[in-house]
């Protein structure tokens, strides 16, 4: 027992290292990571400059529903990655990830809110953005007359019209 705690055992070591090791690699790194190993590829990473093509798609991404322009400019602190998960196990991996990069998320549905609790974090965290715009699913139960919208599911796009479909199926049966 004594020779235990004198030369701790290699798995006492690779155990130390492991829980070392996240806050050794850079939180945007981990999570890239971390989403790949899941499977999840539509994000995109925070680039370090404002040039090249990543960049382009980052900001357009970004800015695409920010709703308050106030939340597009540079001094506002930018989110580490955007990601869109494109189904609940997606989502769910997506929290995942973040939580392990110990990073606070952001979920965007339409990006309406005018304070920008959608796309950023005021105390200078570093945050992820979750865009919900590719869960915009509408199902309509008629037996129950239940409706399960989804939260990237805007106004102006599928709501009105799964709903309508619905309503004229209701009224012509
Ligand atoms: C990610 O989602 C956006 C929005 O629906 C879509 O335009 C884009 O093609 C997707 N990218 C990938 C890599 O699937």
């Amino acid at each position: 027992m004594a020779n235990l705690m004198k030369y701790p055992s290699p798995l006492f070591l690779f155990m130390s290292f492991a829980l070392v090791f996240p806050s050794l690699c850079a939180p945007e790194d981990q999570i890239t990571s971390c989403l790949t190993t899941h499977d999840i590829n539509n994000f995109t990473r925070l680039p370090s400059t404002k040039k090249d093509d990543d960049s382009k798609t980052y900001y357009k991404i970004l800015d695409f529903s920010i709703q308050n322009l106030r939340f597009t400019e540079p001094t506002i602190a930018k989110p580490l990655a955007i990601i869109l998960p494109g189904s609940l196990d997606e989502l769910v991996k997506s929290v995942i990830c973040c939580r392990e990069g110990l990073l606070e998320i952001r979920v965007r549905c339409g990006g309406h809110s005018y304070e920008g609790t959608s796309s950023v974090a005021n105390d200078g965290a570093p945050f992820v953005i979750i865009d919900m715009m590719n869960l915009n699913k509408v199902s309509v139960h008629l037996a129950t007359e239940t409706a399960w919208v989804e939260g990237g599911a805007t106004l102006a796009l599928r709501l009105p019209w799964d709903l309508a479909l619905a309503y004229n199926y209701l009224i012509s049966n």
